[in-house]
């Protein structure tokens, strides 16, 4: 457990040149389409209305992050979209298709690992290849997505011997395993020390630019949310207003990736974010 393994090591960086900014979207990936979506859950006797009227459209390729008040419905939103709970109200469609129940071109990452304590990192990175893949192939895939988060050097090791960004790191690779078409993220670099946060975020960055998929990530930060995402949501807490839609405010991010993390506009964009929470300066 060493503070050098927590950096992830310079391989993405290869594989960024291969993809570059500008590669294109991933050659299938679908749009994600939520129509009026609405979630709701019995509570005293009542219901509690967490998401409403959520209309969003995820563009191939887009990366999107959520950001609100701890409580309104992030977790939930994404839980939709992986399709492992379902929508009191509305629709929402991967590509053409309505979802029903988890879907093969989606993805989920969250912010504890979650990896099997007792197999090491490559069988828990293989847990997420497609099923019906080769053990040739198989293999090469695992090898090629260690390398990719660095990785490859602690591939025998199990999730207790390596550090918390290790294990992210892994948990990463394995939601990547099937090349998903839609990569949901829910807080996945909150449990890490604030320098390993900003060496994920830069991986994360190289991972899209390298395999270009649609991303969903809910974020606390603010700062990681406009540093990542191409459209940051600003979700609001439906106890407080209860009339409203869920969806407060988007904000679009300008300018290229990798950004600048002093850049002005930035400074600006997360000032109003942080009064959209109700933190003010
Ligand atoms: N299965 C469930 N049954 C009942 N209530 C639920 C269920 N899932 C979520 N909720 C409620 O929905 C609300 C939103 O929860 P959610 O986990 O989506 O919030 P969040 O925005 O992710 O919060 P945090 O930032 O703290 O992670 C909470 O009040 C929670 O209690
Ligand atoms: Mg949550």
């Amino acid at each position: 457990m060493t503070s050098t393994l927590d950096a992830p090591s310079s391989n993405a960086g290869g594989l960024r040149d291969r993809g570059a900014a500008s590669a294109p979207a991933h050659p299938q990936s679908h749009e994600v389409r939520l129509d009026a979506v609405g979630r709701s859950f019995p509570a005293a006797g009542a219901r509690q209305v967490v998401l409403r009227e959520v209309d969003l459209d995820l563009t191939a390729g887009e990366i999107v992050a959520v950001v609100g008040p701890s409580g309104c419905g992030k977790s939930t939103l994404l839980r939709l979209i992986a399709g492992l709970d379902r929508p009191s109200a509305g629709e929402i469609r991967i590509g053409d298709t309505p979802l029903r129940g988890t879907d093969p071109r989606t993805a989920v990452a969250f912010q504890e690992p979650r990896l099997l304590p007792w197999r090491t990192l490559e069988h828990n990175v293989a847990l997420g290849l497609p099923r019906g893949t080769g053990r040739r192939e198989g293999r090469e895939r695992v090898r090629e997505l260690l390398q990719l988060v660095g990785l490859e050097h602690a591939a025998t090791q199990r999730p207790r011997e390596v550090s918390g960004g290790m294990a992210q790191r892994a948990s990463l690779a394995r939601a990547l395993a099937r090349s998903p078409e839609v990569l949901l993220l829910d807080e996945p670099f909150g449990a890490l020390d604030a320098l390993t946060r900003l060496r994920m975020q830069d991986l994360l960055l190289e991972i899209h630019a390298a395999e270009p998929t649609t991303v969903l990530v809910v974020t606390h930060d603010v700062e990681e949310a406009l540093y990542l995402a191409d459209r940051v949501l600003l979700l609001r807490s439906l106890l407080e207003d209860s009339s409203s839609g869920s969806i407060a405010r988007t904000v679009e991010v300008p300018g290229d990736r990798p950004r600048d993390r002093a850049d002005r506009t930035l400074a600006d964009l997360r000032v109003e974010l942080l009064e959209g929470l109700g933190v003010h300066g």
